[in-house]
């Protein structure tokens, strides 16, 4: 991965809010206000606090100062522009010193659920909610040194799949049912009823090893989404263990197909799967 000219050492490049265009702004608004209409009772409270303690919604792209400003004074957390992925050190480096590296550009309104690389939406309006909250914004830190760790075993696919099915993909049970929080459904409108409402899917219990061990899809709704009970479980479950021996009895290498189901699984809904089989979005889509 080569740095772009304009980017600091670090990565960051400036995020050149007032260049933004009208239609840009509109392209926020319209995201926005797709995904207000279907998160109520969908998305987890956490997330729903998040949005209004920022203001996401006052229209518009949010500026990054104005909003790691408030976000700063919450949680301690900033938002840095990036010019688009980032070596794996360098996220992992700012995750670590609470900097949410975050994509500048926003897609076009004919592109509006097709995304090659994560942009300003995803990257905001999907991720920087949850770290207004204190625990899950302590993980995310845990993980980043966690990240910086891992450069020393030849296992990080293993750790992505954690952050895949929780930071992106994850679920959490509460009194009234199962919510989202993973940045990667909370920004898709499709997905939001995907993951919860279709009986395609796997729902299961979180757990470390298991779900570190399994692979995932990168380019369609998953097969399987895990499930924590809180942020406290995910927190204490990460944080607590000692992740060397996991990496290398691990190795890199994934035991569990998107799809499988194993014998220790806490089972909260067996997937058909008919989404899969029936070849995903590709074979929907016409
Ligand atoms: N406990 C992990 C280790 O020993 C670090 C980590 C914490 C990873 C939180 C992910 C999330 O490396
Ligand atoms: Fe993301």
């Amino acid at each position: 991965m080569q740095k772009p000219e304009h980017a600091r050492d670090d990565w960051t490049i400036d995020q050149g809010w007032s260049n933004y265009t009208d239609e840009e702004h509109a392209v926020w608004d319209l995201l926005y206000d797709r995904q207000i209409e279907i998160l109520p009772g969908r998305a987890a409270p956490e997330f729903m606090d998040g949005l209004k303690a920022l203001d996401l919604g006052k229209g518009g792209i949010p500026d990054f100062e104005t909003m790691s400003d408030e976000l700063q004074s919450l949680t301690g957390w900033r938002v840095v522009a990036v010019p688009g992925l980032v070596p794996d050190e360098v996220f992992f480096d700012h995750l670590a010193n609470r900097r949410f590296p975050a994509g500048q550009f926003i897609r076009k309104r004919n592109e509006l659920d097709y995304l090659q690389e994560p942009d300003v939406f995803h990257d905001v309006f999907g991720h920087v909610p949850m770290l207004t909250n204190p625990v899950f914004a302590d993980y995310m830190e845990a993980y980043g040194k966690g990240g910086l760790r891992s450069l020393n075993f030849a296992a990080l696919k293993n750790l992505a799949a954690l952050y895949w099915y929780t930071v992106e993909f994850g679920l959490i049970r509460t009194d009234e049912g199962l919510r989202i929080y993973g940045a990667g459904i909370v920004s898709s409108k499709t997905e939001s009823i995907f993951a919860l409402e279709d009986p395609s899917p796997n729902r299961i219990g979180f757990g470390l090893e298991r779900l570190m061990q399994t692979d995932y899809r990168i380019d369609d709704f998953q097969q399987t989404y895990f499930v924590i009970d809180s942020y406290d479980q995910l927190f204490r479950a990460t944080v607590d263990t000692d992740f060397a021996p996991l990496y290398k009895a691990m190795g890199g290498r994934f035991e569990h197909k998107p799809q499988d189901v194993i014998a220790s699984d806490d089972i909260i809904h067996r997937g058909t799967q008919a989404y899969a089989k029936a070849g995903g979005r590709f074979a929907k889509a016409d």
